[in-house]
């Protein structure tokens, strides 16, 4: 069967950015950052980023290239069969993982376009948002009404193919996140008492950081930049082989985090606005489709067009971003199983879409209808989001990095890596040194960390 590739260098960078930029850099990253230390945090998280997050992205971009496969095939290449090509299969097992639960946020955020748009938040008095929300979610059948259509158009783009499904769509959404992304920032730096705001972010408060900082900094960049899932991997696949490895890889990190700071550049200073404490709200869900909205409407004048406008735009800019990743976390499964099993690409991704559809939807309906559904206390949201990033996530990390570092035969990873001896690579050694050493220490830490095994260890 031919195998598709993107048709161009800059088509190949915005689908990794737009697989990178999601929902983690809107709704953690700036809440995150502003309560550890602002720059503080920013230069440590740049740095996490630098020493782990890149050489782990150019590992696996220099496996999808190289093999030209699947993920799981890929791994299978690279490892001459032994028992590392598991790594590629828990990446695809990762990626569909995540995407069952991912998926259900990205409806909620069409939901809430839908709903600034409709300017359903005019009058709305502060402490009812949360009933808003709450009432939504638990809704018999709305969400799911949501969920359908946000699968429908990732379907929908995973069918029309490599080059007209998912290089065309990050062609024209990503430049839009962008505008869209700039605009309410600017529009949010206008208001008065913005320079709260942005002291917020910005300013670097060392005081604030100590390990549990660092090891939060690595987790957020490891999602932040959908390492460990396959998608990098998938979607390197497809990369032509004139594609520099290394600075696709410096592209797309520069680009999220840029998208990142922006985020803190748009709520922030509306936050501070109508002087509300940022360090008492949390991240994710809450923050998004609990504060937010509320401040959007103070900030901007209550029904006011501005209002509309603003958070309307907001939560495009959330669904694109959540739709762009999505996409990604799809082509994972879909490449998967049309490669593997041999099937046509439209039977491959149905296949992948009905899995989806089921498990989206008992996930969706795990805050209302099953909410009484649990394991270990968590509704089925909950298992799904705890599994994957706790658990699946830092350790495909670990292992992708000990397999690149140690085991990857060194001269086909640098053949690969300076594109057959015409690129320099200068950060050779470097990279090596962080896959062998730091990478897998660090990440070993996040692990630790994350499960709730450091704190047991250390009591
Ligand atoms: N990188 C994405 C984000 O920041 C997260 C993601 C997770 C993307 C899984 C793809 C797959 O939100």
């Amino acid at each position: 069967m031919e195998r598709e590739n993107f048709g161009s260098k800059i088509g190949a960078v915005l689908a990794a950015a737009g697989s990178a930029v999601g929902l983690g850099n809107i709704w953690r990253f700036p809440i995150e950052t502003g309560q550890n230390g602002g720059a503080a945090f920013i230069i440590i998280y740049v740095l996490c980023i630098l020493m782990l997050g890149l050489p782990i992205m150019i590992s696996e971009f220099l496996i999808g290239r190289y093999t030209h496969a699947n993920t799981a095939a890929a791994f299978r290449i690279v490892s001459n069969g032994s028992p590392w090509k598991w790594v590629g299969r828990m990446g695809v097992f990762t990626g569909w993982f995540i995407l069952c639960y991912y998926v259900v946020v990205g409806a909620w955020t069409m939901h809430y376009a839908f709903l600034s748009v409709t300017n359903t938040f005019a009058d709305v008095p502060a402490k009812e948002y949360g009933d808003i929300f709450n009432n939504f979610v638990a809704h018999p059948w709305l969400p799911t009404v949501w969920l359908w259509v946000f699968i429908g158009v990732i379907h929908y783009v995973i069918t029309r193919g490599v080059q007209s499904g998912i290089e065309k769509s990050a062609k024209l959404m990503m430049p839009t996140l962008f505008f869209v992304a700039v605009f309410l920032a600017v529009c949010s730096i206008c208001l008065p008492g913005a320079s709260q705001g942005l002291a917020f972010l910005l300013k670097p408060d060392w005081s604030k950081v100590d390990s549990t900082t660092v090891l939060d900094a690595m987790g957020q960049a490891f999602y932040s930049l959908s390492l460990a899932m396959g998608c990098l991997c998938t979607y390197a696949s497809y990369f032509g082989r004139t594609t520099p490895l290394a600075k696709s890889a410096v592209n797309v990190a520069v680009i999220d985090t840029l998208i990142a700071i922006m985020a803190g550049f748009i709520i922030f200073p509306s936050m501070f606005n109508i002087g509300m404490d940022p360090n008492e709200v949390g991240v994710g869900a809450g923050l998004t489709f609990v504060s937010l909205p509320n401040v959007f409407q103070q900030a901007l004048g209550d029904g006011s067009f501005l209002a509309v406008v603003f958070s309307t735009l907001f939560y495009f800019l959330l669904f694109v971003a959540a739709l762009t990743s999505a996409i990604s976390l799809h082509e994972v499964a879909t490449a998967y199983v049309t490669e593997e099993f041999g099937m046509a690409r439209k039977k491959g991704a149905a296949l992948v879409t009905a899995t989806i559809l089921v498990l989206g939807t008992l996930c969706s309906l795990s805050f209302g209808p099953l909410s009484g559904v649990t394991l270990f206390g968590r509704n089925l949201f909950s298992v799904f989001d705890d599994l994957s990033g706790r658990i699946l996530l830092p350790l495909g990390g670990m292992l992708i990095s000990i397999f690149a570092g140690w085991v990857l035969d060194r001269k086909l990873y640098r053949d690969e890596l300076s594109n057959g001896g015409v690129l320099k690579t200068p950060y050779f050694k470097l990279l090596v040194f962080s896959l062998r050493y730091i990478a897998p220490l660090a990440i070993g830490l996040v692990f630790l960390e994350q499960t709730g095994l450091f704190a047991f260890l250390l009591r």
